[in-house]
């Protein structure tokens, strides 16, 4: 770990940032851990099971390269996600308040009253951490986002969650959850979204301006479009095919129009000595200064040190805005 990085006990650093305006301080970027889901629920498309190991070695990684904050779902293998997420952070010595926890409440075909009968299990899985950062995983569910946002107002009032964010919303529907939050002398922590240099809808659908204007973190899933901005299914387009299907059949029709983008990353990469990933990751996270957060996910521990390696750099304002140019094809 680098020298500035002292770490104190809440595990925020010199480096970290705040997570909306809640007073909690993550790094700019924390670890995915969708593929925690032993392939189980709509991991199964995308992410091969790992072994108890494997995801230990990960998350061990992550915490050595500095990272300070998890991300997983009620969706990620039905609380498989958040236990071995739990498991591993206790084999790596980490206690409750070390790490920031993100977790997400699963919508689908529930009400708001699920949120409140559906907490106690969250926190069994993720025993003994708690939730920092409850979110609802989509705008999905068979109540108002008012009646889901009061919901969590309870959850934060009774001490049971820190705080309250979304996933998925709409620029406006952001805007109503965070009015009903503030009305309990709350707030709107973050919006999850999917955001990349391959896709950077949120700077043209509200999305992003709402968020700054509101003080909500962005944060970004996806941000290596599922491993294709590492430059390694250009490198070997074969590689591809060994990956589940759902995932394959969507890069499969990207690799060829992103490759000059591929290019320009490389050539940057090359100059600061680090990998094509690093170079994607860390344009993310800064291009709009403190804006937005990331949570790459791994299958290997090398991803998780590389992915925490890309905060140990910095791109000049020509190397940026060169990344700019190129990406804005993609928009
Ligand atoms: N809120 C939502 O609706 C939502 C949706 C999706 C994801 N998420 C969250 O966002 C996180 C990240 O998104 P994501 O998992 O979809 O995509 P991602 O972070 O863009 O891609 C992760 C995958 O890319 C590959 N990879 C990562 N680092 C690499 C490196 N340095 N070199 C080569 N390959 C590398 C690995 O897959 P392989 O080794 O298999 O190639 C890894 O599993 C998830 O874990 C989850 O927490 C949230």
């Amino acid at each position: 770990m680098m020298e500035d990085e002292r770490m104190n006990a809440s595990g925020s650093n010199d480096r970290t940032r705040p997570l909306g305006r809640t007073g909690i301080m993550v790094t700019p970027i924390g670890l995915g851990a969708w593929q925690f889901s032993e392939g189980k629920g709509g991991a199964r498309g995308s992410w091969k099971s790992l072994t108890p190991e494997g995801t230990d070695e990960i998350v061990k990684t992550a915490l050595d390269g500095g990272i300070n904050w998890f991300d997983t779902a009620e969706l990620y293998g039905f609380g498989r996600s958040e236990r071995g997420l739990s498991r591993a952070l206790q084999r790596a010595g980490k206690a409750n308040g070390d790490v920031v926890i993100a977790t997400k409440w699963n919508p689908i075909l529930r009400t708001a009253r699920s949120i409140t009968n559906t907490v106690e299990k969250r926190l069994d899985c993720l025993k003994p951490f708690s939730i920092d950062l409850h979110q609802v995983h989509f705008p999905a569910s068979f109540s108002s986002i008012k009646s889901e946002m009061l919901a969590m107002a309870d959850l934060i009032e009774s001490g049971k969650i820190r705080s309250a964010g979304v996933s998925n919303f709409s620029a406006e529907q952001m805007r109503r959850a965070h009015k009903t939050l503030v009305s309990r002398g709350c707030v709107l922590a973050s919006n999850q979204v999917k955001y990349s240099i391959l896709d950077r809808r949120i700077e043209k659908n509200g999305i992003l301006d709402t968020a700054r204007e509101l003080g909500i973190t962005i944060i970004a899933y996806s941000p290596l479009e599922m491993g294709l901005l590492s430059g390694k299914f250009h490198e070997d387009p074969s590689v591809l095919q060994s990956r589940p299907i759902a995932r394959r059949m969507r890069l499969r029709r990207i690799v060829e129009k992103s490759r000059p983008l591929i290019t320009t990353l490389e050539e940057i990469a090359q100059a600061h000595d680090v990998s094509v990933s690093q170079v994607a990751l860390n344009w993310l996270v800064n291009f709009h200064g403190e804006a937005v957060v990331t949570i790459p996910g791994a299958t290997k521990a090398r991803h998780a040190r590389e992915s925490a390696g890309a905060m140990s750099f910095a791109l000049s304002k020509d190397e940026k805005e060169r990344i700019d140019e190129m990406s804005r094809e993609f928009c």
